[in-house]
């Protein structure tokens, strides 16, 4: 197929369910609003709704989304929209969307269904013809194991090759996460010191200050490593952590993270901590007496030339004390202390920190010197901030990229196995989970695997 072309239809699999819900009706309601959306969008799922239900469902998405403040732009995705009702497993469905995609002939099918399903879904398109000069876009949790994802990663290219193959991290589409690649490579003052001499820790803290609400039964069978640490923080390490690419295609950057992922040490039963919040057996649809982390904590090493002996520490939960994402890269102090205030400095040596979420910002700090004849001073951060409220979100973004086949965006096959490969080790040979209170930072045992270096830094949703 044509490297670049646009897609001419899309395909949603799993129509009727909560993804499509959430994320991908705003999505194209975004892009109806820009005038983006000029694709027929066919819905396909197993109930029988009729049209009218699909029109209703989608309005009801938008109404919760933030309300529909363009009319014309929802009759205009309504009157893009077509249903196709049928079992997975059954050749008439996939006739069925044949048939609704009418003279369409290079669509793009967004897979928002069960990852048991995927191969299913896969296998169909192949047998109905309906994966030639198509694209397939899929959605996390990308396997679920590293042999899983190896499988699942043969099945899509008995159909698909890779680069029709959009794997999603909603994650890589966030502004915040765009510009560490940005801040990075577009800045001269930062390389000499982003190494090994340098550099004293990396840490980064996805803080969620709400449970597992009603999404218990996916979450008993993921858990916090698997639902947002080997995919959206591991994304965000190889982000600040790789070389600078060698061209301006997107394949440079994907060559340079991978070699990120296969870089880092496999995790060993002591590099994390896993904890439970209080209650979390008696959510709706979770297991009486479930080992399932609902925090984790680890540290983790990355043995290359740059980055050899710093240490990396990642720690995400549901019902920590705040919501908010944030990495601190801490640098080492200066070799000799030759001021007054040396002796008694206590806390941070200069960092930079990147925060993430709720909103966009880099801080640089640096200690400066109070007025007075004294030479001491005290650590103030230089903050640039960028908010642009309006952006496109990530999923609008990722939609708009995998139907124009740009794969900037998106996780190469390599890079997804290589990230399983670290994590493999421990998704079975782990310690029993640490319970912890709701609203605070995850049992005490976590704050000992980062003691040595300075403790955790609790970013906040105000700061
Ligand atoms: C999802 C996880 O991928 O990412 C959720 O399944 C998590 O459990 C979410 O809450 C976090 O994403 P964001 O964009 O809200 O930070």
């Amino acid at each position: 197929m044509m490297a670049k072309s646009q897609s001419d239809a899309l395909v949603i699999f799993g129509v009727t369910g909560d993804l499509a819900h959430k994320m991908i009706f705003p999505a194209l309601y975004a892009m109806a609003k820009r005038g983006a959306l000029k694709v027929p969008v066919i819905g396909v799922a197993f109930p029988k709704w009729s049209l009218e239900r699909l029109h209703k469902r989608v309005t009801d998405s938008i109404e919760r989304a933030g309300g529909v403040d363009n009319k014309r732009a929802l009759q205009l995705l309504l009157s893009q929209l077509k249903y196709v009702s049928g079992d997975y497993q059954d050749a008439k469905t996939f006739s069925a969307i044949k048939e609704a995609l009418g003279n369409a002939r290079r669509p793009a099918h967004y897979l928002a269904i069960p990852p048991s399903l995927f191969e299913t879904v896969i296998r169909g398109l192949g047998a109905a013809k309906l994966a030639e000069h198509a694209r397939v876009i899929v959605e996390k949790p990308f396997g679920r194991d590293l042999a899983s994802a190896q499988e699942l990663n043969k099945v899509a290219h008995t159909v698909f090759p890779e680069d029709s193959i959009f794997r999603i991290d909603h994650y890589l589409g966030k502004e915040a996460i765009m510009n560490i690649l940005y801040f990075r490579f577009a800045n001269s003052f930062l390389e000499p010191i982003w190494n090994r001499n340098y550099v004293a820790s990396v840490q980064i803290t996805l803080s969620e200050d709400f449970g597992v609400g009603k999404r218990g039964a996916f979450y008993d069978t993921a858990g916090c490593l698997r639902d947002v640490i080997q995919n959206h923080l591991f994304q965000v390490v190889a982000l600040l952590a790789m070389e600078p690419p060698a061209g301006r295609d997107f394949g440079a950057v994907h060559n340079e993270k991978a070699k990120v992922f296969k870089a880092m040490r496999p995790l060993g039963l002591n590099d994390l901590v896993r904890g439970q919040y209080a209650g979390y057996r008696l959510e709706p649809d979770v297991a009486k007496r479930s080992d399932v982390e609902t925090f984790c904590a680890l540290q983790l090493f990355i043995d290359s030339w740059r980055w050899d002996g710093v240490p990396w520490y990642l720690r995400s939960g549901k019902f920590l004390p705040d919501t908010a994402t944030e990495i601190l890269v801490e640098l080492k102090p200066p070799p000799q202390k030759l001021f007054a205030d040396a002796g008694s400095v206590t806390g941070r040596s200069n960092y930079v920190r990147f925060r993430l979420s709720p909103n966009s910002a880099v801080a640089l700090a640096a200690r400066v010197k109070l007025a007075g004849k004294d030479f001491v001073g005290e650590q103030r951060e230089l903050y640039l901030s960028e908010e642009r409220p309006g952006e496109e979100t990530p999923y609008e973004r990722l939609l708009g990229d995998a139907m124009a086949g740009n794969g900037a965006l998106f996780t190469r096959e390599d890079a997804v196995e290589a990230a399983w490969a670290v994590v493999d080790p421990v998704l079975k040979d782990h310690h029993r989970v640490r319970p912890y209170k709701r609203h605070t930072w995850g049992p005490k045992e976590a704050d000992t695997i980062i003691a040595a270096d300075g403790g955790w830094h609790n970013p906040s949703s105000t700061a």
